[in-house]
This record gives C-alpha cells, sequence and structure tokens, in this order.
C-alpha cells in the first residue's frame, strides 16, 4: 500500500514537473526573439484619427458602419509588409482582427461587420498571416474583448454608449455578448492554422475577468492552440489570479522586470512610433529610430520585448515615416543582432546611462546609448574580464590600471573605448570575461 501510494506521488511531481518545462519551452522562441511588430488596421483608418475615433468624436453607430461601405485599400501589399518587418529583425506580428469598434479584419462567421462585406472583398487576416508566415514571422492575434457595437456588450465610462455616465442598460444581456466573444475567439484559433500569439485588449477598471469568465475563456485557448502565448489583459487585476503568459505594459519602459505573485514574468511593452495606435493623419510625433533602438535595448536589458506599432493608412500604406524607422532600425539589428536576439539580463550592474544584455556566462554585450564623455567605469568585473572589444571593427579596448585608479572601489575597472563610438549611432562593446 505505501510503496503504491509513493510511486503515486512521485509520479505526479514528474507530471507536475513536465507540466512546467512544457510551459517554459512554449515561451522560449517569443523570449529569444525580443522585437516583433504590432499592426493596427481597420476602417477607423477612414478618418484618419486613430483608433478611437468613434468614442472621441462622437461618431454615431450609423455614420461609422457607412465606412465599411467605403473600405478599399488598393495599395495593401501584405508581402511588401512582412518585408518591411523581416528587414526591420521583427520575429513575430500582431494583427488587430478586431478592435473596440466592433469590426472584424477577418470572415467572421458571427458578424456583417466585417472586412468580406466592404468593397475590398478579401480576408485580410488570411492574406497577411500567409505573408507573415512565409518571412518565418510569428503569428498573432489582437483580439477586442471590449466590443462598441454589439448589442449585448454592456457600455461602461469608455463605450460611445456609456461616456456620459449612462449605467442602465436592460434589454443587454452580457450571456448573449460573451457567447459571441468566444465563438469568434474559437473561429480565429481554428480557422487559420497555428497561432502563436494571442493579446487579448483589455479589461478597464470598470470590469473585472469575470465578464468574460477569463478562465473559462483561457481553457478554451489553449484547447484549441496549447503552445499559444496568451497575454495578460483578461483581468484588471494582476493578483491573486495571473491569467496568461505574460505582461503587457504600454508605452513606458519599467524600470525592472515585472514580478508578480514573487515571480519575474515574461513581458512586452508594445510602443507608437508616433503618439497613435491606429492610422492618424497628422501625428508627425515620430520617434527617431535611435530611440527605438534604445527602447529595444532597454526591454532587452530586462528579459522583455519590444512589440513597436504600425498603423496602416486606407489605401493599405504603412506610413512612410515608420518604414524608415523600420529601415534604419534593420539595419543596426543586421550589425547587433546577436546583443539582442536571444540574450536575457545580465547580472552586473553597467555604468550609469548604459545597458547590457548577455548571452552566457561569459559575454556581456554593453551597448553606448549615449555619446561618451570620457572613460567608462564598469562596476563588479575588476578582475573578471579577458577582453572587451569594440563590436564594429573587433578592436580592443583598453583596460586602464595605470591612472585614475584612485577614484575606483575594488570592484570597478576603467576602461577607455575610442571617443568616436556613439556619437550618431549606437554601437556596442563586447565583453569577454574569464
Ligand atoms: C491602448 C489604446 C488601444 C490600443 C492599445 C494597444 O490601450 O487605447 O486602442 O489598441 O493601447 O495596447
Amino acid at each position: 500500500m505505501e510503496i503504491f501510494l509513493k510511486i503515486f506521488l512521485i509520479n505526479q511531481l514528474l507530471n507536475k514537473k513536465q507540466v512546467l518545462k512544457k510551459m517554459k519551452n512554449k515561451s522560449k522562441w517569443f523570449n529569444d526573439a525580443r522585437f516583433g511588430m504590432f499592426i493596427h488596421w481597420g476602417i477607423y483608418s477612414i478618418p484618419a484619427q486613430g483608433e478611437w475615433v468613434r468614442f472621441f468624436n462622437d461618431i454615431s453607430k450609423e455614420d461609422y458602419d457607412n465606412l465599411a461601405t467605403k473600405f478599399n485599400p488598393g495599395k495593401f501589399n501584405p508581402v511588401q509588409w512582412a518585408k518591411i518587418a523581416k528587414n526591420a529583425g521583427m520575429l513575430y506580428v500582431v494583427f488587430t482582427t478586431k478592435h473596440s469598434d466592433g469590426f472584424c479584419m477577418y470572415d467572421s462567421k458571427y458578424t456583417d461587420f466585417k472586412i468580406t462585406n466592404t468593397p475590398y472583398g478579401k480576408d485580410i487576416t488570411r492574406e497577411l498571416i500567409e505573408a507573415f508566415r512565409a518571412e518565418n514571422i510569428k503569428i498573432g492575434f489582437y483580439h477586442s474583448l471590449v466590443d462598441w457595437r454589439h448589442p449585448h456588450y454592456i457600455p461602461d465610462m469608455e463605450h460611445p454608449d456609456g461616456k456620459n455616465g449612462e449605467t442602465s442598460f436592460p434589454d443587454r444581456d452580457l450571456n448573449i455578448y460573451r457567447d459571441y466573444l468566444y465563438k469568434q475567439v474559437e473561429q480565429l484559433l481554428t480557422d487559420y492554422g497555428k497561432i502563436d500569439l494571442l493579446f487579448f485588449d483589455y479589461t478597464s477598471k470598470y470590469k473585472t475577468s469575470s465578464e468574460w469568465k477569463a478562465e473559462k475563456l483561457l481553457k478554451l485557448v489553449y484547447s484549441l492552440q496549447p503552445e499559444i502565448l496568451v497575454n495578460d489583459r483578461l483581468s484588471y487585476e494582476k493578483t491573486p489570479i495571473f491569467y496568461g503568459d505574460y505582461c503587457t505594459p504600454e508605452i513606458s519602459l519599467p524600470n525592472q522586470q515585472p514580478i508578480i505573485n514573487g515571480k519575474f514574468v515574461d513581458w512586452e511593452t508594445c510602443m507608437t512610433m508616433n503618439d497613435n495606435w491606429g492610422y492618424h493623419a497628422t501625428d508627425k510625433a515620430f520617434k527617431s529610430s535611435n530611440t527605438i533602438i534604445r527602447s529595444l535595448i532597454h526591454c532587452a536589458s530586462m528579459n522583455g520585448n519590444l512589440l513597436l506599432n504600425v498603423g496602416p493608412d486606407a489605401l493599405g500604406e504603412i506610413p512612410s515615416e515608420s518604414i524608415k524607422i523600420l529601415e534604419e532600425v534593420g539595419e543596426w539589428i543586421k550589425k547587433y543582432g546577436e546583443t539582442i536576439y536571444q540574450t536575457h539580463a545580465s547580472k552586473y550592474t553597467p555604468p550609469v546611462g548604459c545597458y547590457y544584455t548577455s548571452k552566457n556566462e561569459k559575454t556581456i554585450y554593453l551597448h553606448l546609448v549615449n555619446p561618451l564623455m570620457g572613460d567608462l567605469i564598469l562596476p563588479e568585473l575588476n578582475g573578471k574580464v579577458k577582453r572587451i572589444t569594440v563590436m564594429n571593427d573587433d578592436s580592443e579596448v583598453p583596460l586602464i590600471t595605470f591612472w585614475g585608479t584612485e577614484l575606483l572601489k575594488n570592484d570597478e575597472l576603467r576602461i577607455r573605448p575610442p571617443k568616436y563610438l556613439s556619437k550618431q549611432t549606437i554601437d556596442v562593446l563586447k565583453i569577454e570575461l574569464k
């Protein structure tokens, strides 16, 4: 009897370990990739003031619906989009299958408010993911939990029908909306082959995870796509239960890897290139490619990813400013990709104003994101370094032992990188440890 019990308990333990191991492997591609493309595209690109235009401009349902009768992006070229992402070094894509406006960019079986009923007529989601898959880019679906158009979604302050404080909606039945949401998710995860990632958006402070019955929805998702990664937005609160596989801070760079329930979690920050997600005709506040590269380095240095957004216009073109930024980022990645992909946070503290990523116990990449003022002082590395080189040309960086040591702590190492570095671009030093 006792021996059977022991065997049973050991088996249980092994199974648990197996599950945990599988879970870890499931995220490996995500943590290796570090850089993805977010695409916000829908009929809101016609009024061209971002994806919240119906809400902010008080557009009536009828007028907004009318946009669908005009949507016909004649210049849409998914092969070109996929090449832009590939050349920029992006290894996954997240596409808006449906945003809060309720319009489906795929051939939904459960609504007429969809791409195949526009003059364009084809399933854009399918065209897009085929082109990205051909470039070996992993596929993610953004799907909005919020739906401003479904007659049974319950409005709140972030809904066109609830923004003025209306709270009584007796004719609405949340069960019917939830059923619709589940069917939509089921179709997306059944009809489009392997989907690598699902980005639910979002649970505001006016809602809770029970709105979507988060646990049940997650079960459905994992049963259809066991390997899929799901983001954290099925719930506003992240504790005590964390629904999903990774965290999604937004247009911000955290100061450290997020910790939830006492554990480090995988994470990705999503970022706009200008100040909008959906296409905005007059928003020209584009960030420089160096700012984007610096953000990517920041994320990688803390075990996180950067999901960088493009907002194509109503013709189906990615704004030329975004294309240029992506080309410049791609140039940098071609040179320095090894300092980003498959790297993790270093256990050492970088000099102030610099970042470290690390490949294994023996290699650290020192990212010079600011122009150099003089020598650099590396904490904790005195006596540990075999060699430091400039990645540009493999030239060796002198370790300074003859002068200035009076300012150093015992563990600090002073080095003298050439001052021409990081004037225009972001250069990288490779530190090989003993
Ligand atoms: C913000 C925007 C939303 C966008 C999302 C991406 O929450 O309001 O429209 O899709 O960011 O994370």
